[in-house]
């Protein structure tokens, strides 16, 4: 099974490659100032979706967990890219010392895991990427956008659209196999 788009908004995953997909499919949409904040459990694949984005950007350097650095900056592509990884930050005061006020909200593209733990102190106008596991399928995994603010539903408007368009042309192309879809 390939990356779903169940309804506006709403897609499914079933791998890890589908969840990038998905990211690579949201990159052509940001635009500096934009902020996703990527919620789910422990390995749920906010780091994967990362990976999608910046390698959409057009930044060839690797995206791996920036859990030590805290912050990575992936700037070889059309915009920059910052990747937080907020996990280990124990006090709101710490954010200080991340950079995030830097460039939260102004340069780039802020992509944050574990953000949702300090909102109070972030922005009130991001997009929510909210990644659930499904039950039984350890390799599935549900991605909803949930905007907040007038640009993050703008945001998601222009990112369901394009998602819409690739998966649309993805099963035209594969009906006309004759075996069908296959795998991811
Ligand atoms: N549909 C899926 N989407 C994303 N990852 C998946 C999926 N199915 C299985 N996986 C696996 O789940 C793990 C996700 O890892 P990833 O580092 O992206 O998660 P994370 O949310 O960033 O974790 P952490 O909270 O530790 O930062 C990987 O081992 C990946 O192979
Ligand atoms: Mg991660």
């Amino acid at each position: 099974m390939a990356l779903k788009r169940e309804a506006p908004g709403r897609y499914a995953s079933f791998g890890a490659a589908d969840t990038e997909r998905l990211g690579e499919l949201v990159a052509p949409s940001l635009a500096d100032g934009d902020v996703l904040v990527l919620t789910g459990g422990l390995g749920v694949g906010k780091t994967h979706f990362t990976k999608g984005v910046a390698r959409a950007l057009g930044d060839a350097h690797p995206v791996t967990s920036p859990t030590f650095a805290l912050m990575a900056v992936h700037d070889g592509g059309r915009i920059p890219l910052f990747h937080f990884d907020l996990y280990r930050l124990e006090h709101a005061y710490e954010l200080e010392d991340t950079g995030i006020y830097d460039v939260l909200g102004y340069e780039g593209a802020c992509l944050l895991e574990w953000g949702e733990q300090f909102q109070d102190e972030l922005t009130d106008e991001y997009l929510g990427v909210v990644i659930s596991r499904v039950a039984d399928a350890p390799d599935e995994r549900r991605i909803a956008l949930e905007p907040h603010g007038a640009r993050a539903e703008e945001l998601a408007r222009q990112i369901d659209e394009a998602v819409e368009r690739a998966l649309g042309a993805a099963a035209d192309s594969s009906t006309a196999g004759a075996d069908g879809p296959k795998g991811a």
